[in-house]
């Protein structure tokens, strides 16, 4: 077993180490060779099936559903199509609004989980085109949808998923890429920058998780709390969620995600001093009211740790107790990172905790009965 895990005390964090290799790895063979464009062979959709597209569904459960709710960004913002994103459970048994020009794409790390695969015949039946994004080739999604971007994340073992996350955010950043190629919603010149860019997430990984001992100090402390919460807006709320999640299913520690500017039609109430608050704040069109959210919580007695893009951790640093940086990337392309130091401290607290960090109380890697 020591062996299976590469020297690695768990396999939680030989994945987390991974990532760097699965963002290559999941890039690999999908861009041009001058790096300027994206090219999916497995899309077998034609430019006028693409130019017919009206709305995008996206449906998955758990991990995968938080990585489907960066997706919506990222497909609204460079492709300019709507999309609606739903938990597998609930879109089955909702009568969605499923149309032939309706876009369904689903995501799911086994390709196994069986809402996610109910979901996938819900929009098949009713006429729309299904896409998945998996992480197991010949899975029961990937060979029942009608294209598939197969995630090259290798096989995740540990409960809580981590690589295949972070590669489902590379699948939709390519796919977001090539839909605005086609569409032309997008030009030349920024895709070729969005590309460069994500080929220097592998290192920028790197360097967050050298500073893996600091987010164990950080792990520590949290781990005697029993509440705790997550804020952020945007596509940092996404990763604020994915972030609470990690912890919930490894630590056990009653954590909430909130969207930063909605805490206070309710939540404030629970502030209290002393409680640990991660805000996640790496957007700049977005961070002057993030701030002024966490300055409404420090005011309160927080303790404030900010995951904070470089160049504004000077700012920020002001209004908190502890910032953690990440290295500076495109907005849209933030999440690749921020989601990295929440997975340390997830497994750091769960660790500190004497929890079995691999195999949590009560989960399954993959639900597939109901
Ligand atoms: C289970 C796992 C989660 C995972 C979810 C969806 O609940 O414990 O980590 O996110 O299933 O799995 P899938 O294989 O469909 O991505």
């Amino acid at each position: 077993v020591t062996a299976e895990k590469a020297g690695y005390d768990h396999f939680m964090l030989k994945e987390i180490y991974e990532q760097p290799k699965a963002y290559r790895d999941t890039m690999m063979g999908r861009v041009s060779e001058d790096g300027k464009s994206v090219v999916l062979k497995e899309i077998g959709m034609t430019a006028e099936q693409i130019k017919a597209i009206r709305k995008v569904h996206i449906v998955a459960c758990g991990t995968a559903f938080h990585a489907g709710l960066v997706g919506k960004t990222i497909i609204e913002n460079l492709a300019r199509i709507p999309v609606e994103t739903d938990v597998a459970s609930e879109y089955r048994y909702r009568s969605p609004i499923i149309t032939p020009d309706t876009l369904v794409i689903v995501v799911s790390q086994s390709g196994e989980t069986a809402d996610t695969l109910a979901a996938l015949r819900e929009a098949k039946r009713n006429g729309a085109r299904v896409l998945a994004v998996t992480n197991v080739v010949g899975s029961s999604v990937a060979r029942e949808a009608d294209d598939v971007i197969i995630t090259q994340a290798g096989p995740e073992i540990a409960v809580a998923s981590t690589k295949a996350y972070t590669s489902q955010l590379i699948a939709f950043s390519l796919f977001g890429l090539y839909l605005a190629e086609v569409l032309g919603t997008k030009d030349g010149a920024w895709v070729a920058e969005v590309l460069d860019a994500m080929h220097r997430l592998p290192e920028q990984v790197e360097a967050i998780l050298a500073q893996a001992n600091v987010l164990k100090q950080v792990a520590e402390s949290i781990s005697k709390h029993d509440n705790l919460f997550f804020i952020g807006r945007g596509v940092d709320f996404a990763v604020a969620q994915e972030g609470s999640l990690k912890l919930k299913e490894i630590s056990y520690i009653h954590s909430e995600a909130y969207a930063a500017g909605e805490l206070k039609h309710g939540t404030l109430a629970l502030i209290e001093e002393g409680i640990p608050v991660i805000a996640v704040i790496t957007q700049e069109d977005l961070y002057e009211k993030t701030l002024s959210n966490i300055k409404e919580v420090k005011a309160r007695g927080a303790h404030v740790l900010a995951i904070v893009n470089e160049g504004m951790e000077h700012e920020v640093a002001k209004s908190v107790d502890e910032t953690f940086v990440i290295p500076k990337t495109l907005q849209v392309l933030a999440p690749a990172l921020s989601v990295v130091p929440l997975q340390l401290i997830a497994y750091y607290a769960s660790l500190a905790r004497g929890n079995d960090v691999d195999k949590p109380r009560n989960l399954a890697k993959s639900v597939t009965v109901e």
